[in-house]
């Protein structure tokens, strides 16, 4: 008989960016087995840091999610159409068009500040982030650390806004997102019935470190529970200006290969936009978090 053996520690280096947060994984191949022992250090190394970047990662979708599973379960994101042909847990983020002149991904994912799927009631973990063909200009990702914009707005606004509640929604922007780029599918009643408005805490704990953050967005977040509309608006601008401050936020230019895995809980993102001549094609998983509290 045949003892099972525990996989093997690879050896990688997690060496902080020369950025306000954020770190990058370097020597860790995600096509081999990752044992407990490196997975405990990566997801450490996941809360420390909010925003991890696996360098060099040849790795097929199947194996960005299994890697992606081992943090919790996977969410299939509404948008049907973008899913990976075989993988639906993957969606494709890209400006491309087929040749019938389709797009072959969701071409505007990202471009307002937001947390992945803030809008359901138990928002994304984290999301892991594969680039497939990078454009020559462009395409930079930004991440803001909402631990750090938390901790830095005055007293009087914390105490202002402890115990607030504020509600998220998938169809907040989406009527403006098919102004602009009319190629975005109209969601069929099925799927605005799978995302109904959620109300979440405006400040939440990380379960894990017990840090406090910031979680209201501009893409997602549409009011303030409670408060009369004009004051409900004018305390949203206050926060999403103050979670978005410059020196709060690292900006990822992309590599080939990179895989970049951020926490949902702790920073929000934005996509810088691409030139239409470019061309930009990313796998995302997008891992299932707790309810924030
Ligand atoms: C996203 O918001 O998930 C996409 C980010 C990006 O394309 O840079």
């Amino acid at each position: 008989m045949s003892a099972v053996l525990a996989e093997p520690p690879q050896t990688f280096e997690i060496r902080r960016l020369p950025a306000p947060f954020g770190a990058e994984v370097l020597g860790l191949d995600l096509s081999r087995p990752v044992s407990d022992a490196d997975f405990e250090r990566i997801q450490r190394a996941h809360w420390d840091h909010h925003v991890l970047v696996f360098r060099d990662q040849r790795i097929t979708p199947a194996q960005q999610v299994a890697f992606s599973r081992r943090f919790g379960p996977l969410q299939i994101h509404v948008q049907r159409r973008f899913q990976l042909a075989g993988h639906p847990e993957v969606l494709v983020v890209s400006n491309i068009r087929d040749t019938q002149g389709d797009p072959i991904g969701l071409g505007d994912a990202g471009v307002f500040w937001h947390s992945d799927l803030s809008y359901k009631e138990r928002p994304s973990l984290g999301s892991l982030l594969h680039a497939q063909e990078l454009p020559n200009v462009g395409g930079d990702t930004l991440f803001a650390d909402q631990h750090a914009a938390y901790d830095a707005l005055p007293e009087s606004t914390r105490q202002r806004i402890a115990g607030l509640r504020a509600e998220h929604s998938y169809l907040a922007r989406y009527d403006e997102l098919r102004r602009r780029n009319p190629w975005r599918p109209a969601l069929t009643p099925g799927q605005i019935a799978e995302v109904p408005p959620v109300v979440h805490p405006v400040v939440r704990t990380h379960p894990a470190t017990g840090r406090k953050a910031l979680f209201v967005s501009e893409h997602f977040t549409t009011r303030i529970v409670g408060l009369p509309e004009a004051d409900s608006r004018a305390l949203l601008d206050e926060l999403f200006a103050a979670g978005v401050r410059p020196e709060f936020t690292y900006r990822h230019q992309w590599q080939p290969h990179d895989m970049v895995f951020w926490d949902n809980r702790s920073v929000l993102h934005l996509a810088t936009g691409t030139p239409d001549a470019e061309r930009r094609k990313l796998y995302r998983t997008t891992i299932e978090g707790d309810a924030p509290r």
